[in-house]
């Protein structure tokens, strides 16, 4: 860490004795003030309930300029990475921290392919969910199930578990994802299909039946895979946050991916693009484009309890560049199927205009994220609304395993434990039963 010139200095008003704290400088994006030893200086902690202005880490991976909107993963700024490169290639660039050269983009493929079957005891597991389980219940539970299959692979402090956990992680997700949703409909799994691409061979999993051959759509294939190159990494968010935590007690790699499945459920965060298509798909339901005015002041008003789902982001407070880039996707996709007049898009078009003018909107900082228009590219694939969230922890895995490997790899790393701010009962005795 590279100290800055100044330091930060700490006075209280008491009277008490100032302190003084280092402060670092990154390569971009704000300093941190260092306060590891205040505790020890001043028996005080510091209270930041949601982390608004604290800093967990430090990280290489990714970096996000939310004023700007800006998003760069190992400082490719994610347009050109959208355009000029796969997934795979994302995958290698978040993992490595370069982008790989031919020879390394052959051989991280095949062999990110040639881990892309799961034991096949993994079917009898997954016999045991209900079949109207959400598709997120079985992901967490096959996920962290995952731990119990791969035994070669779970010491977390051992480089070569964590490297072999990584492909694994990344050529299974799409399997398990796919073999989530053929148990809900009563469909037979598909095994992987090594000659195609990695979104090719999910497509294929997903859509595909045994008794005929499937044939990859390529706008669709690409269309998939820059849904994952959008969603693979976004630096200290929620669920990446809680695979560090995890990981941080020195876990195995799938019970802490595991974890990160559980945290993205949550409609705040990877929940956000199965609540925006059921809010799109409930104002269509009442009235469409017309009932626009209505529901948006219902999205004003606090006492709703409504929100503008897809709108709206803990640090982009401007166009979420994934959004513009999720748009010109769904675009595509809807010529390629001749549904270039869905109803859903046109509904999310008008709310997204009527939005970005409004005043309660423009005050708030208040812009489409990338699950704004994902869930409509992900209906008109096919996927079912109730797996989005899946898709979404099957292109994160590449991100949370990259800021979870680079954690155990850092010199600094402690396990995570935060401090309270304790305002409970003060120390009481216990009153036997019949006097309480
Ligand atoms: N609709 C209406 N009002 C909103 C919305 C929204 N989508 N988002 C924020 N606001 C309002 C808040 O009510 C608050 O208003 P106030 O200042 O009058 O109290 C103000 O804007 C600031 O919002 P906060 O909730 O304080 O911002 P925070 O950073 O805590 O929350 C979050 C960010 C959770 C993403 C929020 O914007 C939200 O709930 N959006 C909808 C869900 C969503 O789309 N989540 C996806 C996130 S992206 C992802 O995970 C891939």
């Amino acid at each position: 860490m590279k100290l800055a010139d100044n330091k930060a200095t700490l006075s209280f008003s008491n009277g008490g004795p100032s302190v003084e704290l280092p402060v670092y400088q990154g390569s971009i994006g704000p300093d941190v003030i260092d306060i590891r030893k205040l505790y020890a200086q001043t028996g005080m902690f510091t209270y930041d309930p949601g982390f608004l202005s604290t800093a967990s880490c430090q990280s290489a991976i990714t970096y996000i300029d939310g004023d700007k909107g800006e998003l760069l993963y190992r400082g490719y700024p994610i347009e050109q990475l959208a355009v000029n490169c796969d997934f795979l290639e994302t995958c290698h660039l978040l993992l490595y921290g370069e982008l790989p050269n031919a020879d390394q983009k052959k051989t991280f493929s095949d062999t990110v392919t040639r881990h892309t079957m799961v034991n096949e005891q993994m079917q009898f597991f997954l016999r045991g969910f209900r079949r109207d389980a959400h598709p997120m219940a079985v992901l967490t539970g096959l996920v962290g199930g995952l731990s119990a299959f791969y035994h070669d692979s779970t010491d977390i402090n051992n480089p070569e578990h964590r490297e072999i956990a990584a492909i694994r992680l990344i050529a299974k997700m799409p399997t398990l994802v796919s073999m989530a949703y053929k148990y809900g409909i009563g469909q037979p799994y598909m095994y992987p299909r090594n000659e195609l691409s990695y979104a090719g061979n999910f497509l294929r999993m997903m859509f595909g039946v045994p008794p005929e051959d499937y044939v990859v759509n390529p706008v669709l294939e690409r269309a998939l895979d820059r849904i994952f190159i959008l969603h693979a990494d976004h630096e200290q968010n929620a669920s990446t946050s809680t695979v560090r935590l995890c990981g941080s007690s020195g876990t195995n790699p799938f019970a802490a991916i595991a974890a990160g499945v559980a945290c993205l459920w949550g409609p705040a965060h990877g929940g956000a693009n199965e609540a925006c298509l059921n809010m799109l798909e409930d104002i269509q339901r009442n009235g469409g484009v017309s009932k626009v005015g209505e529901f948006m002041e219902k999205v004003k008003d606090k006492s709703s309890g409504v929100k503008l789902m897809g709108f709206g982001h803990r640090v982009y407070k401007n166009y979420d560049p994934r959004a513009k880039l999720m748009q010109e996707t769904c675009n595509e996709v809807l010529n390629e199927l001749g549904l270039e007049n869905d109803p859903l898009f046109k509904l999310a078009k008008e709310l997204e205009k009527i939005a970005l003018e409004d005043d309660y909107f423009v005050q708030r900082k208040l812009y489409p994220n990338v699950d704004f228009y994902s869930g409509i590219v992900q209906r008109a694939i096919g996927i079912p609304v109730n797996l989005f969230t899946g898709i979404f922890a099957l292109a994160r895995t590449v991100g949370w395993i990259a800021q979870l490997n680079e954690m155990i790899g850092d010199p600094e790393y402690k396990i995570g434990r935060p401090r309270q701010l304790f305002d409970g009962a003060t120390k009481r005795d216990v009153k036997p039963l019949a006097q309480r």
